[in-house]
């Protein structure tokens, strides 16, 4: 088939490598001359597992090409991904305006029968606005095209797995036509296929990655008492997590979900709610809690120091939102750092992480960038984890306290063992242990 898709972040790029390594002939449309002919040469901008790779092997393939031009990718596909960013406004609600451009400009290049699918996360309704906008704005004659949902479960670091070999395939059409199109398309990939109509597509989305998000917030709001009654939440978790009803997915504490999804999801869920007169309770504790969560770690910093802060230094390993990746977007590092300085603006702050330190220059000025961890222990009176990288788990403790000024850890994901951390020499503590 051949494919166009509008954007090139996670989920258009890793959508039209894997398309394109299956034999499609794929057309990713952006709008940045430059950014356009660096992913011609393969580079895809960010750091993701395996990603140059595939981009390599299908640009030499001729089956992937980068275009800014929609009239050069758009005649002739039979399925057009949607697949731009949806950021959150400043009340919560997702900020539409990039997908309904990409569908104004779309529309007049679809002379044949083309499905229009949204990939992008959009409230519920969304779609309709774009079959609206498409019919009466652009004139688009009905029998010329379908609209559709196909959210994506992708998750960052492990981008391509997910995509190749997904839990679901969810198609959300409105008849049998488009439907029959996606289906075939997919046919290469496996996972169960969830064909609904385009309302219940666009939710479905919405309710994954909000639950993910409440398991996450359900397991931080647990260790916070854990701590309080002497309780250890990695055993509470782990006899909760044996119940196959239950599991332990995503019940791992730490200092909170961040992203460019989960937090976007759950506002913008909520917001839907106002909308249709429904409170969103539960969601509104899963954001506080998700806040607490970086305030429980100030607390635990202020706690080991003694309340002494001023002129310390503090060694944060991990800026990136999760491991394997270089997003900082609303990563919790970045607000820990905030919160930090505003509490002791003498506080020296410095920084270590694998990938992120090129995108962390960016924004973060006032800290000094280490390269490796134990650079960054060096003359620190403390060490936060904040990201759980690979190479952070069995880090030789001994080697890391012996340059500290004072040997404090906070360990933010449990990572280490209360016992060998403390057997190292460290004053440890972690969350909810
Ligand atoms: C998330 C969803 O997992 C994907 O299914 C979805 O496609 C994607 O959003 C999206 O909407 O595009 P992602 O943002 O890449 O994927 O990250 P996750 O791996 O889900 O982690 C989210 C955050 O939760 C991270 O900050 C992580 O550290 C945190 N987390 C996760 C925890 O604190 N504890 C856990 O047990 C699990």
């Amino acid at each position: 088939m051949k494919l166009a898709i509008i954007g090139h972040g996670y989920v258009g790029l890793v959508t039209a490598a894997v398309f394109a390594d299956l034999g499609n002939d794929v057309w990713v449309v952006g709008r940045t001359k430059e950014k356009i002919a660096k992913l011609k040469t393969g580079d895809p901008l960010f750091f993701e597992p395996g990603l140059e790779e595939v981009l390599k092997r299908n640009l030499k393939a001729e089956r992937l090409h980068f275009t800014l031009s929609y009239h050069e990718a758009l005649p002739g596909a039979q399925v057009v991904f949607i697949a731009v960013g949806t950021p959150p406004k400043a009340n919560g609600e997702a900020d539409l305006s990039s997908v309904l451009a990409v569908a104004e400009k779309l529309g007049p290049e679809i002379k044949k029968y083309t499905v229009v699918a949204c990939k992008s996360t959009v409230p519920v309704g969304t779609n309709l606005q774009i079959k609206k906008l498409l019919s009466q704005k652009v004139g688009l004659a009905k029998d010329k095209f379908d609209i559709a949902s196909c959210p994506e479960f992708l998750r960052e670091g492990t981008a391509l797995g997910d995509t190749f070999s997904p839990d679901r395939v969810v198609i959300g059409t409105e008849n049998k036509k488009a439907e029959a199109v996606l289906l075939e398309l997919h046919k290469p990939i496996s996972g169960v296929r969830v064909l609904t109509n385009i309302a219940t597509a666009e939710m479905i989305k919405y309710a994954s990655n909000t639950l993910l998000a409440t398991k996450v917030s359900y397991a931080n709001m647990l260790a916070f008492l854990a701590d309080k009654v002497g309780a250890d939440i990695e055993q509470i978790l782990y006899g909760v997590g044996l119940d196959k009803r239950l599991g332990r997915k995503y019940l791992h504490p730490g200092i909170g979900f961040g992203g460019s999804c989960l937090p976007k999801d759950v506002k913008a869920l909520i917001s839907t709610g106002r909308k249709y007169g429904e409170d969103m309770k539960l969601l509104e504790a899963v954001m506080a809690i998700n806040s607490q969560a970086v305030d429980n770690l100030v607390t635990k910093v202020q706690y080991i120091l003694g309340g002494k802060l001023a002129d310390k230094t503090i060694g944060i390993l991990g800026l990136s939102f999760k491991p394997d990746t270089d997003d900082l977007r609303e990563a919790p590092s970045l607000k820990l750092i905030e919160k930090l300085k505003i509490l002791e603006p003498s506080l020296k702050i410095k920084v270590y992480d694998p990938v992120a330190m090129t995108n962390a220059k960016k924004i973060l000025k006032d800290v000094i960038y280490s390269k490796s961890a134990y650079e960054t222990a060096e003359n620190s009176s403390l060490i936060i984890i904040v990201t759980e990288w690979n190479e952070f788990r069995q880090l030789d403790l001994r080697k890391l306290a012996a340059g500290m000024k004072a040997k404090n850890l906070i360990d933010g994901r449990n990572i280490y063992d209360p016992k060998l951390a403390k057997k190292s020499g460290f004053n440890y503590l972690s969350i909810g242990r």
